[in-house]
């Protein structure tokens, strides 16, 4: 079996890379071609997975390769649309491996839905009625999914808040579902809606909604990284980036650009898996917030020896059945090219890209910047875009980003002058 760590992936030719997935997940041919094609997502499937389907838009797949996650070589598949994404993991991934790699956890899939009871009279006495009855509420639960029963899931518990709102108090019933393998939203809002009638005879009030909450706080990946100061070039580097943390845990400006980069690699392996972006966006915002202040969904110090220590910890509903992970075909390729065996294994993957893709930025911004990084890929569109042919390529890119001035009309300046002296 191939190890993940490469040196080098990117300048192997599209053709190359394919191969070396191909061996190290054990693809079929077929199964390689579907990466390879434009246009895998047929426009009937397109169809029947959404309304008013009028086409298909691809965006680029790529994968991170060198990551070591409790000891296991992954190659990661994401799906993105932003240069420098993809390489900026595997780099961190590949100096991570030095001390293990990353070490991960999880809180299990527990999915939240919440029942709204509102014009409820003895809201307190409600609260524990509901609590007593929680044995048939889990009995009518339950029924709505056999299957998710045999398989060891199912509603398991329930917590009842009195929350104070702007029209006076409700009564918020939470039940608690392991979903398992699924991202469980038709599981657990089938659920919520089967318990509104008991619940309505319990409360003596009206219920009105009966949805899945998206601050799955209950279905927590955690992954954690220790990185030798060495290999990030030094104490003062160390030091550099746990100051870029520190302003970031303190103030909300800098916490969401902070996010957004860790979002940068947990998008794109969701998406490429076939899974809910938003979910994922709104968990992760709204749990950053959980104090009252948005901050940080990392958090980074210095160990004893002078290392840096990260840690990441969010809400990961996501799934391996059903949904577009079970329709899409590159979506299916994704989760057996990345080879994990469970939902919870999935998400543990996604925070360890998380947690690298925000050590990249900030090394990066704590450091260089992040343009020089940035530019390597965005000189490539400008000199496409100037009309550079392929043989001029490097020189006009490598010019432009010298002069710092990574433009159309640069390039096409330079590409008359490099074409003048060869005359
Ligand atoms: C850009 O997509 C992401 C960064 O802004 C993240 C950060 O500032 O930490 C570089």
């Amino acid at each position: 079996m191939k190890t993940s760590k490469y040196s080098g992936f990117y300048k192997l030719s599209i053709r190359e890379r394919q191969s070396e997935v191909a061996e190290f997940a054990t693809l079929t041919e077929e199964e390689k071609e579907t990466i390879c094609r434009n246009g895998a997502l047929s426009l009937d499937a397109a169809d029947r997975m959404i309304e008013n389907a009028v086409g298909i838009m691809p965006v680029p797949l790529g994968v991170a390769v060198n990551f070591c996650i409790n000891g296991k070589d992954y190659v990661i598949p994401m799906a993105t649309e932003e240069p420098s994404v993809i390489a900026a993991a595997s780099n961190m991934a590949r100096i991570c491996r030095g001390n293990g790699g990353f070490q991960t956890s999880n809180t299990g899939a527990m999915m939240i839905a919440q029942i709204q009871a509102v014009n409820v009279s003895d809201v307190h006495a409600a609260r524990l009625r509901i609590l007593e009855n929680k044995k048939r509420l889990i009995e009518i639960a339950n029924a709505k999914d056999p299957f998710l029963i045999q398989v060891g899931g199912g509603m398991k518990d329930l917590e009842v808040r009195v929350v104070e709102t702007a029209l006076g108090k409700m009564v918020v019933t939470h039940i608690l579902v392991d979903t398992k393998d699924a991202m469980g939203a038709n599981t657990v809002n089938t659920m919520a809606e089967a318990l509104a009638p008991l619940i309505e005879e319990l409360t003596g009030g009206k219920v009105y909604l009966r949805i899945l909450s998206n601050l799955a706080d209950q279905r927590l990946a955690r992954a954690r990284v220790e990185i030798d100061k060495e290999e990030l070039g030094g104490e003062a580097v160390v030091d550099a980036i746990i100051s870029a943390y520190a302003f970031a845990e303190a103030d909300p400006y800098r916490a969401a650009t902070h996010n957004k980069g860790i979002m940068n690699g947990i998008d794109a392996v969701v998406l490429a898996t076939g899974n809910d972006t938003r979910a994922i966006e709104s968990g992760a915002h709204a749990y950053a917030a959980r104090t009252g202040q948005y901050t940080t969904l990392t958090t980074w110090e210095k160990t004893k020896n002078g290392n840096l220590a990260g840690c990441i910890e969010l809400p990961m509903a996501v799934g391996l059945v059903g949904g577009a992970t079970k329709v899409h075909p590159v979506a299916k390729l994704a989760v057996k090219i990345l080879g994990v065996q469970s939902a919870v294994e999935l998400g543990e993957v996604i925070a360890c890209v998380g947690l690298a893709q925000n050590l990249g930025a900030m090394k990066a911004l704590a450091t260089e910047g992040i343009q020089r990084g940035h530019m390597s890929l965005h000189g490539k569109n400008v000199a496409a875009m100037a009309g550079v042919p392929q043989d001029m390529a490097d020189a006009v890119i490598q010019q432009m980003i010298s002069e710092k001035a990574v433009r159309i009309d640069r390039a096409k300046e330079i590409m008359k002058e490099l074409t003048e002296k060869k005359k």
